[in-house]
C-alpha cells in the first residue's frame, strides 16, 4: 500500500526514538540471523538494519522478521528492485546511504517506510521539502562528525538525524547529546568475529551497554 512522505517519515521517526543505538548488521551467514536478532533486541536495541550487501542479507531479514519485540529494515537501498526485495523479505523499513528521486518514489508507492540519507545541507533541505525531516546523516565521521551536525541544528533546526558511519562508543554520545540527533546508527555492536563465534551473549552485552547511551542529556 503507497505512503505518503510525510506518513512514512513519521514511522522512520517513531523507529529511531525506539532506541539511542540503532544496529547496522552485515550477515554473511543466515544461521547466524535470529540468534543476532535475539541477542540485540534481548540487550534493549529493538530496531536493527540489514543491510543487502551480502547474499544471506533478504533470507536474513525474513528470518529476524520473525523475533518477538525486533523491527527489522533493510540498509543499503539503492533501487526500487532493492525496495521490492526487502518488503517481499518482510522488512518493515529502509535505509538507503543517500536519496534519489527514483529510490523514494519507490519507497512510497510501495509502502516501505526508509530514512534516507544526506550529508550537506542543501541534501537533507531537499529532503525536508518533500516530506522526509528524519534524515540519515551519511557517513558521519568523514562528513564532519558531531561539530557538522552541531552547526546545522541552528539554520535547520527541524530537521534530526541519525548519524551512521564511523559511529562508536567513543563518539556516539558526542552526537546523541545534540538537540537534532534522535538515534545514532553503527556496527559495532555486531562485530564480524563475534557473530563468526556465535558469542551471541558477548552481542548482548554491547547491546545493553549501547541502550545506555545518550541517557545523560
Ligand atoms: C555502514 O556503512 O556500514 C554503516 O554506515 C555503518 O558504519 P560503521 O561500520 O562505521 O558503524
Amino acid at each position: 500500500m503507497a505512503l505518503s512522505a510525510r506518513d512514512a517519515c513519521l514511522r522512520t521517526r517513531e523507529i529511531c526514538n525506539m532506541a539511542p543505538v540503532v544496529p547496522v548488521l552485515v550477515i554473511h551467514d543466515v544461521a547466524h540471523a535470529r540468534p543476532l536478532a535475539e541477542a540485540l533486541v534481548a540487550g534493549g536495541l529493538p530496531a536493527l538494519e540489514v543491510t543487502l550487501r551480502t547474499p544471506a542479507a533478504l533470507e536474513a531479514i525474513r528470518e529476524m522478521a520473525a523475533v518477538p519485540g525486533g523491527i527489522v529494515g533493510a540498509g543499503t537501498l539503492l533501487s526500487g528492485t532493492d525496495v521490492t526485495a526487502a518488503l517481499e523479505a518482510g522488512a518493515q523499513f529502509g535505509v538507503s546511504p543517500g536519496a534519489t528521486d527514483a529510490l523514494l518514489d519507490a519507497c512510497e508507492a510501495q509502502g516501505l517506510p526508509t530514512l534516507p540519507g544526506a550529508a550537506t545541507a542543501t541534501e537533507a533541505m531537499r529532503l525536508a521539502e518533500r516530506g522526509y525531516d528524519m534524515v540519515k546523516f551519511f557517513p558521519a565521521e568523514a562528513s564532519g562528525g558531531a561539530p557538522a551536525l552541531k552547526a546545522l541544528a541552528s539554520p535547520l533546526p527541524r530537521i534530526t538525524f541519525c548519524p551512521t558511519g564511523g559511529v562508536s562508543p567513543a563518539n556516539a554520545d558526542s552526537y546523541l547529546s545534540l538537540p537534532n540527533v534522535v538515534c545514532v546508527g553503527g556496527s559495532w555492536v555486531a562485530p564480524a568475529a563475534a557473530m563468526a563465534d556465535g558469542d551471541w551473549s558477548a552481542i548482548e552485552n554491547l547491546a545493553r551497554t549501547a541502550a545506555t547511551l545518550g541517557n545523560a542529556q
